[in-house]
């Protein structure tokens, strides 16, 4: 199943669930983390039969409390520079997989662990989550796009507040300021994952797929460019057999049944 040491690796019904596991450290992302990460996201890229990623850390405190600050502290400024930009590649192929990902937050979401969720398609919280961006309480900034994916999220004025006092907040208070989608009690985040997972494999994938598309690049363009993109997306996907099963299926008032093509 798993040929990873600090992260585990499940598939079932086209649900890949990717838990990271090191709960003696609360998670941390250290280079052998991030170095898995990259490889399990590379493989489920690759990998067919998975349609969602559900994202979530090991054990009942943390979903992942931050960079591992034993080897930030060693680290020289070209070594930090290097170190953010090969994090930020490996957040972006989360945030680009093509496929959703769910990010299961199961408690301390701070600083890398606060913006490996930021980078997760959706978030789903629960009540005992702690979410925050405590970088400056250590002489840093956030370095895995906490400052890019965090006013794009809750927008500016949160997002500066939150990065400037480094304050941790609520699984509720993040539902009530947009950080995450759903706030649920720790028994039921999985199965609410699962549950949402359920109802995105339903759809057709290239659909899901252009939709994140659009929504990703048009955010970075200005509107008309965004409609742009989505009225080529959307000539795009009336070419798919999907297109075709999908709206035969309901004027046949019966289940589509998609293929991905
Ligand atoms: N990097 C490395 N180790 C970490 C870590 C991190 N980001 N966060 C927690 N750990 C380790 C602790 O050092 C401790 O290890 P030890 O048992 O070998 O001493 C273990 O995880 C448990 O953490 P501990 O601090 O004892 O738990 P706590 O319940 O008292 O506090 C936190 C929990 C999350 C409040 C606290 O661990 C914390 O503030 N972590 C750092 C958060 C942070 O600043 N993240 C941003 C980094 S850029």
């Amino acid at each position: 199943m798993s040929n990873y040491e600090n992260i585990l690796f499940e598939k079932k019904n086209g649900i890949a669930t990717v838990t990271i596991n090191r709960p003696t450290k609360l998670n941390a992302l250290n280079r052998m983390v991030m170095r898995e990460l990259d490889a399990v996201f590379t493989r489920i890229a690759e990998d067919s039969e998975v349609r969602v990623v559900i994202l979530t850390g090991a054990g009942e405190k943390a979903f992942v409390a931050g960079a591992d600050i034993g080897e930030l502290a060693t680290q020289t400024p070209t070594e930090g520079k290097e170190f953010s930009l090969w994090g930020q590649a490996v957040f972006n192929k989360i945030e680009n997989l093509g496929k959703p990902v769910i990010g299961a937050i199961n408690g301390y979401a701070l600083g890398g662990g606060c913006e490996l969720a930021m980078a997760c398609t959706v978030r789903i919280a629960s009540e005992n989550a702690r979410l925050g961006q405590p970088e400056v309480k250590l002489g840093i900034l956030p370095g895995y796009g906490g400052t890019q994916r965090l006013p794009r999220l809750v927008g500016k004025g949160l997002a500066l507040q939150l990065l400037l006092t480094g304050e941790q907040i609520s699984g509720t208070d993040a539902f009530l300021i947009g950080l995450v989608n759903k706030v649920v009690p720790f028994a039921e985040l999985m199965p609410t994952a699962e549950k949402m997972a359920q109802a995105m494999i339903a759809n057709a994938p290239v659909a899901l797929k252009f939709v994140m598309e659009a929504v990703h690049r048009g955010m970075e363009m200005p509107q008309a460019e965004g409609l742009f993109l989505e009225a080529t997306l959307f000539g795009l996907s009336c070419t798919t057999e999907d297109m075709k099963e999908g709206t035969q299926a309901f004027l046949e008032k019966r289940p589509a049944q998609f293929k991905g093509r």
